[in-house]
């Protein structure tokens, strides 16, 4: 935990500092050699129980772009993308994450990936004609925190479809923008992940040292991945962007058009934490899926590092809207390298949860006024405490 004294308290209410508040009492040893040149996030490779029903989700309803598809999976993309793939959607029997994917600088990344998780003690495969269609040679892990990652640089290009407005549709998705995390230490992650070379962005923490969640990125937005609390390894969420707000409000409309609200788990919102415009889906296995709107560039060395009170019921959205408990302890599994669901470990540390929503009375909109209180006693605890 940084010491606040230390770190810049801003207009909006949140601090700020320099990289790497965070500090890890049983980290990761360091490997000795050079972490791979990470791009970004890449892909998501999803088992679902019924691919049709999924394929029907994610493409008619959110309108990803089918590259190519079998009677076994099928490969979406984004309208800005130009690899061949950005999800893929593969039918088995647990539904559940086999790989979150990213994309490394240069063919040798891929000898730096396997000597990086080799002296780790990880599992470590390497496949020269990859694991999937589209991806050449390829490097799969199960990392020292449990999860399935890959890595790779040869893919096959396809038309970036960017310039067919023909194609767009009112809730166009246009890029995959991160994956977030499910770990129940989430120093220890953090830590792991700075030494793979990513950069945090923002966190959130509590007076006593806790940390609950870290945003950190290669790409220079607020993430390519995100460590949340909670029992892990598992899949958070998965997020695609869109150009604008509007297009967001366009994919709840739909949603309410043909009868599947239920689809909405969050939002729309505005995000205290990446500044993002925002809404949480969950797919027909309840894979998570964000849909996510203009954060902010994080690229120069010195970007600042955003540390938010997890007593601030504004970190996590913007206007004070109480997260969901689902969104919270609900989470998708994810798979060794044989496709076996990993063991979920419990978190200890306690749960964000448990401290800003129920009966807590913790939460503040304002941190010298911990009622909560704008128009008096009339509307203490209106948003956070007694809503659920
Ligand atoms: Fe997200």
């Amino acid at each position: 935990m940084t010491n606040r004294d230390d770190m810049t308290l801003t207009s909006s209410g949140f601090y700020v500092s320099q990289e790497a508040p965070i500090r890890a009492d049983n980290p990761v040893p360091t490997p000795s050699v050079p972490a791979p040149d990470i791009l970004r996030c890449a892909y998501m490779e999803l088992v679902v129980t019924d691919l049709k029903r999924s394929r029907d989700f994610y493409v008619e309803v959110l309108g990803l772009t089918v590259t190519e598809e079998d009677g076994d999976a099928v490969y979406l993309r984004s309208l800005e993308e130009f690899i061949h793939h950005n999800l893929v959607l593969r039918q088995g029997p647990v539904a559940a994450v086999a790989a979150f994917s990213y994309r490394v600088r240069t063919p040798e990344d891929l000898d730096r990936a396997v000597a990086f998780y080799s002296e780790l003690g990880c599992r470590v495969e390497r496949r020269a004609e990859g694991f999937t269609k589209g991806i050449g040679d390829s490097v799969r892990v199960t990392d020292p925190l449990g999860f399935p990652y890959e890595f790779f640089h040869d893919v096959e290009h396809v038309e970036r479809l960017a310039w067919r407005y023909d194609l767009y549709t009112p809730g166009a998705l246009v890029r995959l923008d991160h994956f977030n995390q499910v770990t129940p230490d989430v120093p220890r992650a953090t830590k792991f992940m700075q030494d793979l070379g990513f950069r945090v962005t923002e966190d959130i923490q509590d007076q006593d040292g806790t940390v609950y969640a870290a945003w950190m990125r290669r790409k220079p937005t607020v993430h390519d991945t995100a460590m949340t609390g909670g029992n892990g390894p598992r899949m958070h969420h998965v997020a695609f962007s869109t150009h604008e707000k509007h297009n967001i409000l366009a994919i709840c409309d739909k949603l309410g058009a043909l009868r599947m609200s239920d689809a909405i788990e969050r939002g729309p919102g505005r995000h205290g934490v990446s500044n993002a415009f925002y809404l949480y889906l969950r797919d027909p296995d309840g894979h998570r899926v964000e849909i996510y709107t203009q954060d902010y560039y994080t690229g120069d060395p010195d970007n600042p590092v955003v540390t938010w009170d997890v007593h601030d019921n504004q970190r996590r959205d913007w206007w004070g809207n109480p997260v969901v408990p689902s969104w919270y302890t609900e989470a998708s599994l994810v798979l060794d390298l044989d496709g076996n669901p990993q063991p979920v470990v419990e978190r200890t540390d306690s749960s964000e949860m448990e401290v800003t929503i129920g009966a807590d009375g913790f939460s503040y909109t304002r941190a010298d006024d911990e009622a909560g209180s704008y128009r008096g006693q009339a509307s203490k605890g209106f948003k956070i405490g007694n809503q659920l």
